[in-house]
């Protein structure tokens, strides 16, 4: 992967390579990101590199008879390399890019529709998954018969792990988990889950969107069947991501699109499909987002995973503590194990004027149900204000955060 020397954490000299954090908020507020849940900054580097793909390099991959092809093939192909060193799979054939996490979760839903489900057979899912964790499966349950059940969350937003053993049962043909919760920032015990399901011969779909960049993740400790992530939640681009799948599932399923490079032969009697992981990657992929997705891997590989993360937590042990002070402020998702996510509400002023109000301040957190509504019905609630931490984010910000709301309070209560 070409992984670079790991440094020293200093968040100072992270954030000088980051040129967005420069920005004044309509020319004159510091901009104080905290919406890192929905989508991360991109360090410099990962944006050279994709002006450098443009400028000199890009061309379509696999199919050109000449220089500039092979040059953007061999680009694209190491970042499939560097992808499966990040996630430690076992070959390149497990390592599938896709549009993003919801991409993802939509090419197993669908290709496992197409002939490995059927009436009756059941999915799992958990009350805290994402609706792109949901929607899919649901879908399919429309198409198959099958149906969908699901694990309960408690009031402290963690999941009732012993309702897993009374859900599963002979008909279970698969549990799709998320890692960690981008409402609550609950980090699940994946581990433990697919551990559960290996003893019943159940593979797991783990959705790692919001784990990656907070998370040491390794699917062959992890032992998960699939695992998804999107780019831009890792400092790399929109409009890629990734599913690893054991190549045993792999071989077994059925291609989620039909087009051209996912194919072998071509006949209007019979077709034969393409090698894995072409199979799965019909049409012409995001060249430029994969490479750059690589780029924003052996960025983060830098950093000690261990340090990124207990600086997070730091900022969401902080940004807690300030929040609880301020009268009428209630967390949602206190789970013992979370990271990078604080979701609050705030007696008598809704979330969407917190939004709004900080952003006058400069300071950018989402507000709304995150895409998570079961999750907001669970706590009786429509929506919650988030603030989302990244590696480049400060106690500093954290207090400017916190000033800021309380200003935005005392205004709406007056
Ligand atoms: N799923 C993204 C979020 O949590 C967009 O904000």
């Amino acid at each position: 992967m070409g992984i670079e020397q790991q440094v020293g954490f200093d968040v100072e000299r992270v954030r000088r390579e980051f040129p967005i954090l420069e920005t004044k908020v309509r020319g004159t507020k510091r901009l104080v990101y905290l919406d890192n849940a929905a989508t991360t900054q991109r360090p410099k580097r990962v944006i050279d590199t994709l002006k450098e793909f443009y400028e000199k390099y890009n061309s379509n991959v696999h199919r050109g008879a000449h220089w500039l092809s092979d040059l953007a093939t061999k680009m694209y192909e190491d970042a499939r390399k560097t992808v499966k060193e990040f996630l430690n799979a076992h070959s390149h054939r497990e390592i599938v890019f896709v549009r993003g996490t919801t991409e993802g979760i939509n090419l197993i839903a669908t290709s496992f529709s197409r002939g490995l489900l059927k009436e009756g057979d059941e999915i799992i899912v958990t009350e805290m998954e994402h609706h792109s964790n949901i929607v899919p499966w649901q879908l399919v349950a429309q198409q198959t018969g099958a149906v969908l059940k699901v694990i309960p969350i408690n009031d402290k937003g963690e999941l009732i792990l012993y309702e897993l053993e009374n859900l599963i049962t002979d008909r279970t043909k698969l549990i799709s988990i998320v890692h960690v919760s981008n409402s609550l920032g609950t980090i699940n015990p994946v581990k433990e889950i697919i551990s559960l399901a290996h003893q019943k011969g159940i593979p797991v779909v783990v959705d790692g969107a919001q784990a990656v960049a907070h998370i040491s993740v390794d699917v062959q400790d992890l032992d998960c069947d699939f695992y998804v992530f999107s780019g831009h939640k890792i400092y790399g681009p929109t409009g890629i991501g990734v599913v690893y799948g054991k190549e045993e599932w792999l071989e077994k399923m059925p291609p989620y699109q039909g087009g051209g490079d996912m194919i072998k032969e071509v006949t209007f009697e019979k077709t034969t499909y393409n090698e894995l992981p072409y199979k799965f990657e019909a049409g012409t992929p995001n060249i430029a987002g994969a490479i750059g997705l690589a780029e924003a891997l052996k960025w983060f590989k830098q950093f000690d995973i261990n340090e990124v993360h207990s600086h997070e937590n730091e900022l969401v042990q902080y940004a807690t503590e300030l929040l609880k002070e301020i009268d009428g402020v209630r967390i949602i998702g206190e789970a013992d194990n979370k990271t990078a996510v604080v979701s609050f509400i705030a007696d008598g002023v809704h979330p969407h004027d917190i939004g709004t109000g900080l952003d006058m301040e400069g300071v950018a957190i989402r507000t709304g149900h995150h895409c998570t509504q079961p999750i907001m019905c669970h706590f009786g609630i429509m929506a919650t204000a988030r603030a989302s931490f990244a590696i480049y984010n400060t106690r500093e910000e954290v207090e400017i955060f916190v000033d800021a709301l309380k200003k935005v309070l005392k205004f709406f209560r007056r």
